[in-house]
């Protein structure tokens, strides 16, 4: 193996020193750096995974206090992409955005933030006990892709608050690779006196090549929490959050200590040493990948019944920019959902895509993927010629970015802490949430807890029933809600 540099990458280096020393270990893990595991398994995995699952232990530092080699990666990690400080999250971009949210917003305090979470940003409101102030959102429904709130509406929102300075959450992108106009909202935001967190989970990339949307510290956002596991090479729950202005980090270590474990892995911190290395390295591929997602688009839109928007995007509302390497590939002119193309390309072409919905799937590109194009191309032509019998398009889907939002009786967090009980969905209406139900994909909630469970959102759940969408805890059949409500 070609040596490891410290300068490159300071964690994987230090670690590999360490398992080289050939201690003998009377210490956690309980594996004792593979002595101790199960033969077949540590056989499977290589010994040398198991030497590097270390533990805080002299000279390999600690992620609560980092002043060794957790620090200089983190270092490495804000110098590449600009912070004034970088935390390493071992619980995925979640971790980065329950502690923002435990840090900077309380029980007497607003946060805005766009209906088109992820349920993070519910889960940190109820740890917090903020109150949301959810931005209106709205998809294209030729497309169906969800778009983004204005920066103007955004504003207007502020405006509304009066002084207090809430906190505000964005999204960028958003899952279909879909980029509202950051820049803008970011000033108006601190305009109005309030500090930004932007959920950039698919976004790690972007800083790679201007062919990519403008990567959310570019913008000025006060903090930035990125998934390096989804689109780069970083082990799964491997992410970063980025810190950017003096004094911000005030709050977040203490937070970031309850939502992360205390023997966090060094496999996946190393991950994230390496995989932003790895990004700074191989930006010229990355680039590459860029181009590839706009050229495939055009092959692909040439496939009778498929299309592979790019540009047309643009019309979807609030939208400004798209990541290129985030491939939509809409099959309603084939008269079959996405989920049907989907499945019928996982078994026909053992091609898994990242996610499907009514009419799109959405592939995931990346260096990763340069040597089977071909396939994929491949496989659309054979899909489209397998559907060419269909007759008819599919009529339009349930939206949930069109429903109006529910009434808020109560914050996320009373709703959480108060006595509930279960009812089928079916029978909630009238009854407040105690719970969030977010049908997937695209992942908007319909409910949030403590709204009021509403005749609307109730149609909506049986027509996405109806059309075979699902939700988390659907097969449950059960809702909670606050008992009495
Ligand atoms: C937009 C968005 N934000 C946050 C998350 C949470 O990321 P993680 O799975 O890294 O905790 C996800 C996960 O899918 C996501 O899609």
């Amino acid at each position: 193996m070609r040596a490891i540099s410290e300068s490159k990458t300071p964690l994987l280096s230090g670690l590999l020193k360490h398992a080289q020393a050939g201690y003998l270990s009377f210490h956690t893990p309980g594996h004792k750096q593979g002595q101790g595991a199960w033969p077949q398994w540590r056989q499977l995995l290589g010994d040398q995974a198991f030497q590097l699952d270390l533990t805080e232990l002299s000279g390999l530092d600690n992620l609560q206090d980092p002043q060794g080699i957790i620090k200089r990666a983190q270092e490495r990690a804000a110098g590449y992409y600009g912070a004034r400080e970088t935390f390493f999250l071992v619980n995925g971009t979640t971790a980065g955005i329950l502690a923002v949210l435990l840090a900077k917003s309380r029980p007497d305090s607003k946060v805005i933030l766009p209906r088109f979470s992820h349920q993070s940003v519910i889960h940190g409101l109820i740890l917090s006990g903020a109150q949301p102030v959810y931005l209106p959102g709205r998809s294209h429904k030729v497309l169906g892709l969800p778009g983004h709130a204005a920066a103007s509406e955004l504003d207007i929102c502020l405006e509304e608050l009066g002084p207090e300075g809430p906190l505000v959450v964005l999204l960028h992108p958003n899952y279909y690779g879909l980029v509202g106009d950051l820049r803008q909202q970011v000033q108006v935001a601190h305009s109005r006196g309030c500090k930004v967190l932007v959920d950039e989970a698919h976004g790690a990339h972007f800083k790679t090549s201007t062919l990519f949307p403008v990567p959310a510290l570019d913008t000025g956002a006060d903090f930035v929490a990125q998934g390096a596991h989804k689109v780069l090479g970083a082990f799964t729950q491997a992410a970063f959050l980025h810190c950017q202005g003096e004094g911000d980090t005030d709050g977040i270590r203490d937070s970031l200590r309850m939502v992360q474990s205390s023997s966090p892995s060094y496999l996946l911190m190393a991950s994230l040493d390496v995989a932003r290395c790895q990004c700074q390295q191989e930006e010229d591929k990355w680039a590459e990948a860029a181009r590839l997602g706009e050229k495939l688009r055009q092959q692909i839109s040439q496939i009778p019944g498929i299309t592979a928007p790019g540009e047309e995007v643009l019309e979807v509302p609030g939208v400004k920019e798209y990541d290129p390497t985030r491939l939509i590939i809409n099959v309603r002119g084939l008269g079959i959902t996405g989920f049907e193309a989907a499945d019928w390309l996982c078994r026909q072409y053992r091609i898994l895509v990242e996610m499907a919905d009514f009419q799109n799937m959405v592939l995931i590109l990346s260096p990763g993927v340069f040597d089977y194009i071909s396939v994929l191309l491949e496989a659309l032509s054979s899909l489209a010629a397998a559907c060419s019998t269909r007759v008819g398009n599919i009529t339009s889907f349930p939206d949930p970015l069109g429903l109006a939002l529910p009434q808020q009786e109560m914050t996320p967090r009373e709703a959480f802490f108060a006595k509930g009980s279960f009812v089928p969905w079916e029978s909630a209406c009238g009854k407040i949430a105690g719970e969030v139900i977010t049908p997937y994909p695209p992942g908007v909630p319909v409910i949030c807890p403590g709204e009021r469970f509403g005749e609307e959102v109730l149609e909506f759940l049986k027509e996405w029933d109806a059309v075979g969408g699902a939700w988390p805890g659907q097969s449950r059949g059960l809702i909670k809600i606050v008992a009495g409500s």
